[in-house]
């Protein structure tokens, strides 16, 4: 029985490691004790990122291309001398459009990106990891998978179809010993969802009444999340998407949430 939630000597990749819950994800694993490698399309932002993390590994890749996503899980295992843990961090928005209103070239980019993205790195990831019959992979939903929103018509479907991908790649995984998993954010303050807020696509005093701990989330609450599920103390969770969203799903009332 250990005190705590420990990584030593795990290798970790986190795709989207660049901004972020990604960002900040690689920094909680690296400081559980992993050896921790980042992807992203934005290389800038993964040289800021790595200078923080003591300079750690960084791969220039965009996750929707299947030859960079295959060439980036091996490259990242080399680096690391293996691979245990695989994050699926990196994300884009949708454009918040009406499904009437909307083209489908950039429809089809969010399809590509969020889901495709993922399921190329999960596959690239278990081929290391089912030969050596032990490994973990988290990717990341949001409330927006089995809840409705307008305007979400690639963002949602995008995210429920990770969430389906998770169960399918833990019933096949499962019997080799590689977990997956996934986290489901509700609204967190990051680059990404304050770009939508300065655009006045997301309204953030609603959010907030409507989610019963009455705030946006933080992305280390996320990164927690997903460091438990990919450590050993969730070492019999497989398949399960875990909402980290304030209690947004539990919520089922008319309006906003009350207190009392
Ligand atoms: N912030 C939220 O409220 C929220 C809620 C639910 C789910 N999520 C999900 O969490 C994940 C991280 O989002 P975030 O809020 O940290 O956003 P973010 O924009 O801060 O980070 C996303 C990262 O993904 C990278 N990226 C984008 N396209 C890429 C591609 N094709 N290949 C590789 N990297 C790419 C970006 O450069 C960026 O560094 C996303 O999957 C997002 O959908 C976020």
């Amino acid at each position: 029985m250990t005190n705590g939630i420990s990584l030593a000597g795990k290798r970790a990749l986190v795709t989207g490691g660049a901004s972020g819950i990604g960002a900040v994800t690689a920094g909680i694993l690296r400081d559980l004790g992993a050896d921790v490698a980042i992807s992203d399309i934005n290389e800038d932002g993964l040289d800021t990122v790595s200078a923080e993390l003591a300079g750690c590994p960084t791969f220039v890749c965009d996750v929707s291309d299947e030859a960079q996503a295959e060439s980036t899980v091996v490259a990242a295992a080399e680096a690391l001398g293996g691979l245990d843990i695989a994050v699926n961090a990196a994300g884009i928005v949708d454009e918040v459009k009406y499904a009437l209103e909307r083209d489908m070239e950039p429809w089809q980019r969010i399809m590509d990106v969020n889901f495709k993205g993922t399921y190329q790195i999960c596959r690239a990831a278990a081929r290391l990891m089912v030969p050596q019959s032990t490994g973990s992979i988290v990717n990341i939903a949001s409330v927006n998978g089995p809840g409705g929103w307008p305007r979400r018509t690639a963002y949602g479907p995008s995210k429920a179809a990770i969430i389906a991908l998770t169960r399918e790649l833990a019933c096949e995984w499962g019997p080799h010993g590689v977990r997956i998993n996934a986290v489901g954010p509700g609204y967190i303050a990051t680059p990404m969802i304050q770009g939508l807020i300065e655009a006045d696509k997301v309204d953030t005093e609603r959010i907030n009444n409507r989610t019963p701990l009455g705030r946006l989330g933080t992305p280390a609450e996320v990164g927690q999340a997903i460091a438990f599920l990919a450590s050993d103390f969730a070492s019999f969770i497989t398949g399960e998407t875990l909402f980290v969203d304030g209690g947004w799903m539990a919520y089922g009332g008319a309006g906003d949430v009350k207190t009392f």
